[in-house]
This record gives structure tokens, C-alpha cells and sequence, in this order.
């Protein structure tokens, strides 16, 4: 990877807090931990401050004092899994834990244990939870978005209006998607036999095209790595990306963190 002269990488959430978020990073990996500590509900707010804290000092100090990027993976626990609230999520609500641990990523940064902080799966009513407390906004948040799975417009129009930018995962239609991916390639495969460029190629592009968004495509092949690297000498036309947004499958990889779904 660093042959390829690829700097910034995700490594995957290292430590996952007790009420169901987790902090993950966007830089060199070292290593990950194991599981992390049971924390049984009853210790409140202060229990889940530190296991926040733990989280932030393990991640950083993995990545060698700090890093690049750090998000808060997830607002809460998806609507219909079968999970009881933590004490912090009042009212049948996560707002609390999301402000509890945002807090400690604003801490993080003022510390030097992260360059950048963002979130992950947020939509806009989260994202105005922490507008409303007065707190720094979130200078990413980190979704799905393919050409199978279009940006929710509110949620678009949210993001632009406080800065936020858009880092795009699964933007291929998610690793353990086979079928949808076949489907996404199938899609574009003229387009891609005009330009001389592979049909994920073209899928990548047309992400970063339509949405102004970062893509996050996970790679293990040396092969598709330099592929994805290789996204900012052609270009597609107007009519290539409305033909498709037109053309496309409708499905999301992970619909359970669509806007609306964590409460
Ligand atoms: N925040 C969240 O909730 C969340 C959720 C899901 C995923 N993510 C992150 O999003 C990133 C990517 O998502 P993802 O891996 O699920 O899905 P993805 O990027 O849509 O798809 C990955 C699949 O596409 C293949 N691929 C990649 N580049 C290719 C190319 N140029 N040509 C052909 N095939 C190619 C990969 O194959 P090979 O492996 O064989 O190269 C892999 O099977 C990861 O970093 C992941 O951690 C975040």
C-alpha cells in the first residue's frame, strides 16, 4: 500500500463503547485490541465518559501518539436490534450518549490525540442535536453512498449547510454485497467500455462526481488499489452520471444505518 503511495487508510473500529458507538480512525494501522470491557448499565455517565476516554488514549496511542482522523462510528443501536438502552440513552433516545462522547472527541482534538474528529452514520437530526448544544460541528461524516445507495437530500442539504464533508463507504456496493456489486457493474459497463476504464472505476468516479464526496473503497488487492488510485484522469459527462443515477439497482448495503433508523 505505501508503494502505491497510499497515505491514509481506515483501520477498522479498534475500541467499541458500551452504548453501541465506536471510535475509529482513518490512518497507518498498527495493530487492534481485542473485545472490549463489559460495562453493565446501572454505572451511568461516568462509566461510559471513561470508556469513551479508554477508547480515544488506546486508538491514539496505537497509531503512535494521535490520529489523522477520528470518528464516532454509529448514533446509537439501529431501530428493531434487540437492545436494551444504556442508562445515558434517556427517554428512549441516544441523544445523550452521542453529546457525552462528541464532547470527548472535541476534548481528544484540543489534546492532540486527533488532527481531525467526525462522525459516522449520522443524519441530520443528529447532526443538529449537536448544533443545538452549542458544540464544534463534525468536519466529516462518514456514510453509504453508491450509486445503489443515493445520499439522503436532506441530509445532503444538512451537511452543506454547516461545512461537513462527505466521506463515502461502501461505495461499491458494500463488501458482502456480491449480488448488488455484480449488479452496480453490470449498470455501468458501457460507460465504462467508452472511457477504456473499469466498471468500478467508473462507480468510484461517478460517487465522487455526484455527490462531491471522498470515496472509501475497502481494497485488499494490490491490483484494485492502484485501480482506485487511479480516479482523477477522466471524467464523466453530465449525461453518463444522470443515465446512472437512472440506471442503477436501488439498495443499500447497510440499511439499518439509513437516516431515520437510529433513534
Ligand atoms: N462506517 C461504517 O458504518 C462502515 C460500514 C461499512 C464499511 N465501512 C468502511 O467502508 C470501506 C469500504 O466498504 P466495503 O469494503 O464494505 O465496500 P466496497 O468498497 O463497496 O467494496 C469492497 C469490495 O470491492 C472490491 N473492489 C475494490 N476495488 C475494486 C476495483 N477497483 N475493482 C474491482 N473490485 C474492487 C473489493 O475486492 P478486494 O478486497 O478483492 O480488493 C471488495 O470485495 C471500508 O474501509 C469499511 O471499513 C464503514
Amino acid at each position: 500500500m505505501l508503494e502505491l503511495g497510499i497515505q491514509q487508510v481506515q483501520v477498522s473500529c479498534v475500541s467499541c463503547l458500551w452504548f453501541g458507538a465506536c471510535v475509529c480512525q482513518v490512518s497507518i494501522p498498527t495493530t487492534t485490541v481485542g473485545a472490549p470491557p463489559q460495562v453493565s448499565q446501572h454505572q451511568g455517565h461516568l462509566r461510559a465518559r471513561e470508556e469513551v476516554e479508554l477508547a480515544i488514549s488506546q486508538t491514539a496511542q496505537q497509531l503512535g501518539g494521535y490520529a489523522d482522523v477520528l470518528l464516532l462510528h454509529t448514533p446509537g443501536r439501529p431501530l428493531g436490534e434487540n437492545a436494551t438502552f444504556p442508562s445515558c440513552a434517556a427517554q428512549g433516545s441516544w441523544k445523550e450518549c452521542r453529546l457525552l462522547a462528541w464532547r470527548q472527541l472535541i476534548r481528544a482534538q484540543q489534546d492532540g490525540l486527533a488532527k481531525e474528529i467526525g462522525v459516522s452514520n449520522f443524519d441530520c437530526s443528529h447532526l443538529k442535536e449537536i448544533e443545538a448544544a452549542g458544540l464544534r460541528m463534525p468536519l466529516y461524516n462518514q456514510i453509504e453512498v453508491s450509486a445503489a445507495c443515493p445520499m439522503n437530500e436532506e441530509l445532503r442539504f444538512c451537511q452543506v449547510a454547516h461545512g461537513i464533508h462527505t466521506l463515502a463507504y461502501s461505495p461499491l456496493g458494500g463488501a458482502y454485497t456480491p449480488k448488488l456489486r455484480e449488479q452496480l457493474r453490470t449498470s455501468v459497463s458501457s460507460v465504462a467500455a467508452r472511457l477504456g476504464r473499469s466498471s468500478e472505476q467508473v462507480l468510484l468516479r461517478y460517487v465522487i462526481q455526484r455527490y462531491d464526496a471522498v470515496v472509501l473503497p475497502g481494497a485488499s488487492s494490490v491490483k484494485h488499489m492502484a485501480a482506485n488510485l487511479d480516479l482523477f484522469r477522466f471524467e464523466l459527462t453530465k449525461d453518463d452520471v444522470e443515465a446512472i443515477s437512472a440506471s442503477a439497482p436501488r439498495e443499500c448495503a447497510y440499511p439499518m444505518y439509513q437516516p431515520g433508523q437510529i433513534p
